[in-house]
């Protein structure tokens, strides 16, 4: 039976000792992988720490969560399903990831280890842009002097010769069919047409260039890790056979100083998987690698799926009679 120490273990060696194996590791400063995010807002800065975060080393665990970021959803989900161990990708918060009370408190009810591997884990493998078509020969986590703002310069796979291949490519790999027939059976069967979902709002499109352009050099970036409308110009000079720009995890919209760019260089532009997918880039491969570590152990993939709803279509008539009632016999307070 594996036990919490053993999964430890088993991230340590998938991402070449890059965890934190002892307490004082990571407030010694040597462990390159333990990050403070902050946007100096007082009080909101989170630090990363690659490996187990709660849990006693010593408990067993039979059933393992990947997730990408954890929610109450999350842990509600785990706790119902018997699973002993989440491992997010995404770092968590007291609070913020633990439906606003502490981690220790919410995951102790459950008995749930937890454990986060983020920029531990990137850099890793090559599989986001493979995903997208390309074979990098360039890759630069600090673009621009700009700490996380990842580039990749790449050439086109082999069966990748247009924008029209890399897009229908892409949609195959994640099954983004699938995505739009959930969406449509879900709008039908809670008679609201105007429910969206990010997988779909937010999927893969070309937004400069057509379907039939080709394609030979691929620069893939991700819009909100900083990078720049002069970082994409310089990346043009020193790649001067660069034809795509693929922006993946965030996308970019009409008007984005990074669109003006491509379209003033003379380059296709595609959005590629949105941070909603990120489960199939990342989580995917990192279940998988547990699964072989840890053969004892069931790995399930816990998928967000985030919906938006029309406020007079949400829940129940019964539902939104309660909500109205509450809201006008309570919440204005004059
Ligand atoms: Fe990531
Ligand atoms: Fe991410």
């Amino acid at each position: 039976m594996a036990k919490v120490k053993d999964v430890l273990q088993a991230l340590d060696e998938l991402t070449g000792g890059r965890c934190v194996k002892d307490p004082t590791d990571w407030s010694s400063g040597k462990n390159r992988f333990v990050v403070t995010k902050t946007s100096n807002i007082p009080g909101k800065s989170c630090t990363e720490i690659p490996g187990l975060v709660w849990g006693d080393p010593e408990m067993e665990v039979r059933k393992i969560a990947v997730c990408m970021t954890v929610t109450e959803s999350v842990i509600e989900l785990a706790a119902a399903t018997g699973v002993n161990a989440i491992i997010s990708h995404h770092p968590a918060c007291d609070a913020a990831n633990f439906g606003g009370v502490l981690m220790k408190t919410y995951l102790g009810l459950y008995h749930l280890a937890f454990f986060e591997l983020h920029e531990a884990l990137h850099g890793t493998h090559p599989g986001i842009p493979f995903l997208h078509g390309h074979k990098p020969f360039f890759t630069d986590v600090n673009y621009g002097g700009i700490p996380g703002n990842v580039v990749n310069v790449g050439n086109a796979l082999p069966e990748v010769k247009t924008v029209g291949d890399l897009l229908d490519r892409l949609d195959g790999l994640i099954d983004a069919d699938m995505d739009r027939r959930m969406l449509s059976l879900e709008r039908r069967e809670r008679h609201s047409d105007g429910l969206q979902e990010t997988a779909v709002a937010a999927c893969a499109k070309i937004l400069v260039g057509r379907r039939e352009n080709p394609v030979k050099q691929i620069i893939h970036i991700h819009p909100h890790c900083g990078i720049t409308a002069a970082h994409l110009e310089q990346l043009c000079r020193d790649n001067p056979d660069a034809d795509t720009v693929v922006a993946s995890i965030s996308h970019v919209y009409p008007g984005n100083e990074l669109l003006c760019k491509a379209e003033e260089l003379g380059l296709n532009f595609l959005c590629g998987n949105s941070h909603a997918l990120e489960i199939f880039e990342n989580g995917v491969p990192l279940a998988y690698a547990l699964r072989k570590a840890l053969p004892e152990c069931e790995v399930v993939i816990f998928r967000e799926r985030q919906t938006a709803i029309p406020l007079d279509e949400v829940g129940s008539p019964a539902i939104r009679a309660y909500g109205q009632s509450i809201a006008d016999q309570y919440l204005p307070k004059k």
